[in-house]
């Protein structure tokens, strides 16, 4: 394996047979420390903070690992007003954060039309602004654009295209592929990501997805560990052995694509109490706090056992500064876009 580790350290660049015997390796602490090394090479100790607004739960779609799918009745819905998302972006702003990431199940009812101003509105705030709404038309993404939103979070979830099309029903593996390159075509920063530890997913689709973000590529990819929810079909499969893979998948994603931005995902935090921080270890170099008001959190359920559903925006921001400095890294100033701290050095 130290071999495989030197080649990615020197070259960025790893065959599928390679990825997957890094994926299966049974002592992955030499890979986690390679991954921090490029980490801090190429991206400092900074880790750029990301203020989350969960601004609706309603989604068209019905993907079968996720709590918000469409088919769940017992899913609380709800959906702020645009007044009361631009409020809370005020509140981010005001707690430092220089990027506020508006999220949402796919919501109809937000439209291009009350969208845009929502965008505009929070753009006088001075802060970056990250969309992650799903699929839309690419006139949809270019008004977005216009408007002022400066990056998009599209998760391919899994690149095993007929996984893909049997646990997201309805949907087009094919759609997705056309809005990462819309979105990138349009000149937005992109995001894009997977789930691990999906049922039927082996490590050779996982290694595909980790060749698919480097060669779009993308600017930033989160990985994710698949936790089950009750309420959907998948509800009764494992969560064994996603937290290590899903590290593991971090790691070699820094070692192919060294100056991305990598966050330390929520769902890490759900399966290992230190998740956030351990990834912060392994390669990771964001964290996106959420910053929806408290009564919301809860109703936001991806999946079952989400941390900080009873914290407010107040205490999440200060809490993760505090973790982020326990380990000797701090938080970082700017927007921080790809490639920022190469230009800043
Ligand atoms: N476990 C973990 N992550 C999930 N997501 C959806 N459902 C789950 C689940 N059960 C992730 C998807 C989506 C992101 C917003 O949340 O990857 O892109
Ligand atoms: Fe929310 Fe720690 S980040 S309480």
């Amino acid at each position: 394996m130290q071999h495989l580790l030197e080649k990615a350290q020197q070259t960025h660049s790893l065959t599928r047979d390679e990825i997957c015997a890094l994926l299966r390796t049974t002592d992955p602490q030499p890979l986690f420390q390679t991954a921090d090394q490029v980490r801090k090479k190429y991206v400092g100790n900074g880790v750029y903070l990301r203020g989350l607004i969960e601004f609706s739960s309603y989604c068209k779609n019905d993907c079968m690992y996720c709590g918000l799918r469409r088919s769940n009745r017992r899913a609380q819905r709800y959906r702020l007003t645009p007044e009361q998302i631009v409020d809370t972006a005020r509140q981010a702003a005001e707690l430092g954060y220089k990027t506020v990431v508006l999220q949402s199940g796919e919501d109809a009812w937000f439209s291009t039309d009350t969208l845009c101003p929502i965008i505009r509105e929070i753009k006088k705030l001075d802060v970056a602004i990250t969309l992650s709404m799903g699929e839309k038309t690419r006139e949809a993404y270019a008004a977005y654009r216009a408007a002022g939103a400066d990056r998009y979070l599209l998760r391919i979830e899994t690149t095993d295209k007929n996984l893909y099309e049997k646990l997201d029903p309805g949907m087009s593996f094919d759609n997705r592929v056309r809005c990462l390159h819309d979105l990138k075509e349009l000149g937005y920063e992109v995001g894009s990501g997977s789930l691990v530890g999906l049922p039927g997913q082996t490590p050779e689709s996982l290694a595909d997805d980790l060749l698919f973000f480097k060669n779009l590529p993308v600017d930033m990819a989160g990985i994710g560990p698949f936790i089950p929810h009750p309420h959907t079909p998948l509800g009764g499969e494992t969560t064994d052995g996603h937290f290590e893979l899903a590290l593991k998948m971090m790691a070699i994603m820094r070692l192919l694509l060294p100056d991305s931005n990598i966050p330390a995902t929520t769902a890490m935090e759900t399966l290992h109490p230190q998740g956030r921080l351990l990834a912060l270890q392994c390669g990771a170099n964001v964290v996106m706090p959420n910053v929806t008001a408290t009564i919301y959190r809860k109703q936001y359920e991806l999946y079952p056992g989400k941390v900080c559903t009873g914290d407010s925006a107040t205490s999440c921001r200060g809490c993760m500064q505090a973790k982020i400095e326990s380990i000797g890294r701090f938080v970082s100033p700017g927007k921080g876009f790809h490639g920022d701290y190469l230009k800043n050095r």
